[in-house]
């Protein structure tokens, strides 16, 4: 009896360990104050907290209720908060450069506060210990540093695809003949001009990163700690990154084995609409049109013209349109147009009768669109939206329109295409495959969290980030591959050149010979 007992608890105990994780102790580190960015991790975040795993979360963006198992570290209120700060401007090569200084200068500001942060300084001073930290890849290295000082493995996220400096740590290969640059126009299929820009845009980035961004950053870690290995180093340990991509956007890209697509894992359940929403919506006869652009750019700051040209494309289409819009009234508002401050975007989208999105194609907009298969007429005004349009254009999702050449007749043309019934057909074709994966976004984003805490000591780093770059660009076998040939020739020329001189030399020789 009592054998039996001690058995079956023995097998129970074995089928209980096979496959479960046990609660883990989870940092997240997010120390870049970017709103929609962390609108992207707090679902992951929650449902890591949800699945009973301890979340210890640094952020500016407190849990407003408490939540179980999730514990804020919060910075709120020790910086200023991005939210409708972008003027409606054309984007160039010049103002991504002063761009990049910003986001470097914004990097170093949030590594300051952060290490000043006492909460934070006691999680080293309490020597707490954690399975596994989660932390933002974006603007800077400063978590990896923190994570280093807690002895924890990483494992990275984004809320968008891969900025410059992130290729050579995860050692993917860049080559820009073909692939885009995140933050300028241009698709795989780049004219010279955008190649050139790009590679240019690609090379100062990955400068500022190296001597701006980590230098400081690094400055400001060793205030605390000593001995930390440099930033990029501790980058090339990162276990996983959770890349916020899904082939059916970018189409194939060469990742390496840690470097897992999870695009889509933020978008939740649509929950019901406002009454006098639902009522607009569902009355439309032939659909409505939802118009967004975020939350950083200020619609205010759109040039008049331009504003006119879309109020009268609108105006124009049978269409009912409802359009996020931050100012108290919209001066010459035709009467299809439903606005407001705020508005559910997701449980918009997901409505049957929203036809088309109009969007400036921020990463979030632009996965809930793919989601719900509605396509898009993409406006990108700045940082990534210009790579996501042209990669949604060039996936089939929706079109692309330029600030700059934008009129009311080639707005409506964008919007005829669009509403092609067979147009919208083909959206939510590659929308359904969007969603046909082996697991979903959020079960491999806790997935691959889980397996870097289980499995520590395991690194899945592509050998191309050990590699010198002058082996990396082959430039030894070219080196070599070239030298035989010319060798070759070398010898060939000098052979037959002695040859002839020495048979010049006797023809010589026999004319001397007869003339004498
Ligand atoms: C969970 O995290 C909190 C704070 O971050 C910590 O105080 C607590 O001890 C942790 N719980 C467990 C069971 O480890």
């Amino acid at each position: 009896m009592l054998v039996s007992v001690i058995l079956t608890l023995i097998l129970i105990s074995i089928f209980n360990t096979s496959n479960e994780v046990h609660s883990l102790n989870i940092l997240g580190v997010f120390p870049y104050q970017g709103k929609s960015h962390f609108y992207v991790f707090e679902p992951y975040l929650k449902e890591l907290a949800r699945r009973g795993h301890n979340l210890t979360v640094i952020s500016y963006f407190p849990q407003k209720e408490p939540l179980k198992n999730y514990h804020d570290i919060s910075l709120a209120g020790k910086s200023i908060i991005f939210e409708g700060i972008v003027p409606f401007q054309k984007q160039s090569l010049l103002t991504n450069m002063l761009t990049s200084l910003g986001v470097s200068y914004v990097a170093i500001d949030n590594c300051n506060i952060m290490m000043d942060d006492e909460e934070v300084q006691d999680l080293w001073k309490r020597k707490m210990k954690f399975d596994v930290a989660v932390v933002e890849q974006f603007n800077g290295d400063c978590a990896l540093g923190l994570a280093h000082i807690l002895n924890t493995p990483v494992v990275g996220l984004t809320s968008h695809l891969l900025m410059p400096y992130h290729y050579d740590r995860y050692g993917i290969s860049y080559n820009p003949s073909y692939i885009p640059f995140l933050l300028l126009d241009g698709s795989t299929k780049s004219t010279l001009m955008q190649r050139l820009s790009h590679t240019i845009s690609h090379i100062y980035m990955k400068l500022i990163y190296q001597y701006l961004t980590q230098r400081y950053e690094y400055k400001i870690i060793s205030k605390y700690v000593d001995n930390i290995p440099s930033l990029e180093e501790l980058g090339r340990n990162i276990k996983f990154l959770l890349l916020y991509n899904n082939m059916m956007l970018t189409g194939s890209n060469i990742l390496p084995a840690n470097v897992i697509e999870v695009g889509g894992y933020h978008v939740s359940k649509p929950q019901p609409l406002r009454d006098d929403l639902l009522k607009f919506i569902e009355e439309s006869e032939h659909g409505v049109i939802y118009v967004s652009f975020g939350s950083m750019l200020r619609t205010a700051t759109m040039p008049k013209d331009k504003m006119q040209a879309i109020l009268d494309a609108l105006a124009e289409l049978p269409q009912r349109v409802v359009w996020k819009w931050e100012a108290k009234s919209l001066p010459g508002k035709p009467k299809n147009i439903f606005i407001s401050k705020w508005l559910p975007q997701n449980d918009l989208l997901a409505h049957p009768n929203v036809v088309a999105f109009y969007s400036h194609c921020g990463m979030l907009g632009t996965t809930e669109a793919l989601y719900h298969g509605v396509p898009l007429v993409g406006m990108p005004m700045f940082a990534d939206q210009f790579r996501n349009a042209a990669a949604m254009e060039e996936s089939g999702f929706g079109v692309t329109v330029k600030l700059e050449n934008l009129t009311k007749d080639n707005l409506l043309e964008k919007f005829k295409m669009v509403l092609d019934p067979k147009f919208r057909e083909n959206v939510k074709l590659l929308s359904k495959a969007w969603h046909d994966r082996p697991k979903s976004a959020m079960d491999t984003a806790i997935h691959w969290t889980e397996f870097a805490a289980k499995y520590p000591t395991l690194t899945f780093r592509s050998p191309a980030a050990d590699v010198p770059l002058y082996q990396y660009l082959c430039l030894d076998i070219i080196f070599i591959l070239s030298t035989i040939p010319i060798t070759i020739i070398y010898i060939v020329v000098v052979l037959y050149k002695t040859y002839f001189k020495s048979k010049s030399k006797q023809k010589s020789n026999e004319k001397k010979d007869k003339n004498m």
